[in-house]
């Protein structure tokens, strides 16, 4: 076989064969084909599309790439949680403690942030003493004996997938819809996942812009789930602005603490409660309002919040300690009128640079650093009204004045879920 009549075909917008799309993983993985080549044949999947068959073949290649894990042991009332990354997005920590007192088990693999989304692990790793490398034994046995686990994803889960994804991200081809399916799908397969609740972010903030390209993806995940045996259920949520209110690692723990002790509500509490109750849905096999009903009790009841904390503890967290030296800006509103804007992406940049998240793999991060917004959208806003405080140890140079958008009338209420499909 050879890698630029592969190139060609693609180029001509033929279909592949499965021996071409295995030697194309097989072969970019033993540096056979190089990254220049890659690079090609990425730019034309980008511009001419996958077939579904392709699809197919390209996620079971990069599902078969590395370790795989068996999670039949636990039994098939285990259910993941996945989102496509977006700002301020700490579902994980609040969803996984609700389900678990729900009954249903969550044995959960995260990853670190990169660039302006935040990543689970990091939110984790600002509890002092919590441990995110787990043994596969020693988090298998937790799952079993309390319903929840959360670690970081093993290194060897799906290398080609790894491979490709960091040659995507360098060569302006991550946006490529069947990459981003089968990128997705690949991981869940390796980890043995046979449920899947998937939130499937739209808008500014996120990977995807639009609800068309949404709905294609999402669509094109059900249809990998049913090719391999997933039950799979995708939530299209907005991520034009920020989920709640606090962006950056130890924040984000405060605000989901709000939420399971304190019952704080609003959108980040109402999107828990719909993606909780599809993972409990299909974790007992129940319809979507009892198990809506079952989530809403456990969080009134502070059954969820209980669990979190037992989380925690076996996983040597300490929620007392949350780092909290950072030093605190207040930025005030220079005009009047309702909040019509706050644009997640600039504030998911703006949390980065104050330390909160990553420009480069290698950087490290400041767990103390972020934002907390005062506000929500449609308030009446007066001048010097604070909008929002920066945590940051570093020297604050200038600031972006477009985030907020200020304007004389309210804007027609903000879908948070925007679909359902499954
Ligand atoms: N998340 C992934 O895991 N892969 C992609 O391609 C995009 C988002």
């Amino acid at each position: 076989m050879n890698i630029i009549e592969i190139i060609n075909k693609k180029r001509l917008k033929q279909e592949l064969t499965d021996e071409e799309i295995k030697y194309v993983v097989e072969g970019y993985l033993s540096e056979e084909i190089k990254d220049y080549q890659m690079s090609s044949l990425l730019m034309a999947i980008l511009l001419n599309d996958m077939t579904n068959n392709e699809i197919y073949s390209l996620t079971k290649y990069m599902a078969d790439s590395g370790d795989k894990l068996d999670l039949t042991v636990l039994g098939d009332n285990v259910v993941d949680k996945h989102s496509t990354g977006g700002v301020g997005d700490k579902t994980t920590l609040i969803i996984t403690p609700i389900v678990a007192s729900c009954g249903v088990k969550v044995a959960k693999m995260s990853g670190k942030g990169l660039g302006h989304t935040g990543g689970t692990i990091d939110k984790l790793e600002s509890i002092p003493g919590f441990t995110v490398n787990m043994k596969e034994d020693v988090f298998l046995n937790q799952v079993n004996t309390i319903n929840a686990a959360i670690t970081s994803q093993t290194e060897n889960i799906a290398i080609a997938d790894k491979k490709i994804y960091a040659l995507r991200d360098v060569t302006g081809t991550v946006e490529s819809i069947p990459l981003i399916a089968s990128s997705i799908m690949s991981k869940k397969i390796a980890l043995g996942t046979k449920k899947l609740v998937l939130d499937v972010k739209v808008g500014k903030g996120a990977l995807i812009k639009n609800i068309e390209d949404a709905k294609r993806l999402s669509s094109l995940m059900i249809d990998i789930g049913k090719h391999n045996n997933i039950e799979v259920v995708c939530v299209l949520t907005n991520m034009d602005i920020p989920l709640g209110n606090n962006i950056g690692n130890s924040l984000e723990v405060e605000e989901a603490i709000s939420i399971l002790r304190d019952g704080k509500e609003g959108s980040l509490t109402e999107l828990c409660i719909e993606l909780s109750s599809h993972m409990v849905s299909l974790g007992l096999n129940i319809s979507y309002e009892e198990a809506k009903d079952k989530v809403i009790e456990n969080l009134k009841n502070k059954s969820a919040y209980n669990k979190f904390l037992e989380i925690i503890k076996k996983q040597n967290g300490n929620i007392d300690l949350l780092p909290k030296e950072a030093n605190q800006y207040d930025i005030k509103s220079m005009s009047e009128g309702y909040l019509v804007d706050m644009d997640a992406y600039k504030l998911g940049l703006l949390s980065m640079s104050l330390g909160a998240g990553r420009k480069n793999k290698e950087d490290t991060i400041d767990y103390s650093a972020g934002i907390v917004i005062h506000k929500n959208i449609n308030d009446y806003i007066n001048k010097e009204d604070i909008l929002m405080t920066l945590y940051t140890n570093k020297e604050i140079t200038s600031l972006d004045n477009t985030i907020f958008k200020i304007s004389e009338r309210k804007i027609p209420d903000n879908k948070l879920i925007l679909d359902i499909m499954k």
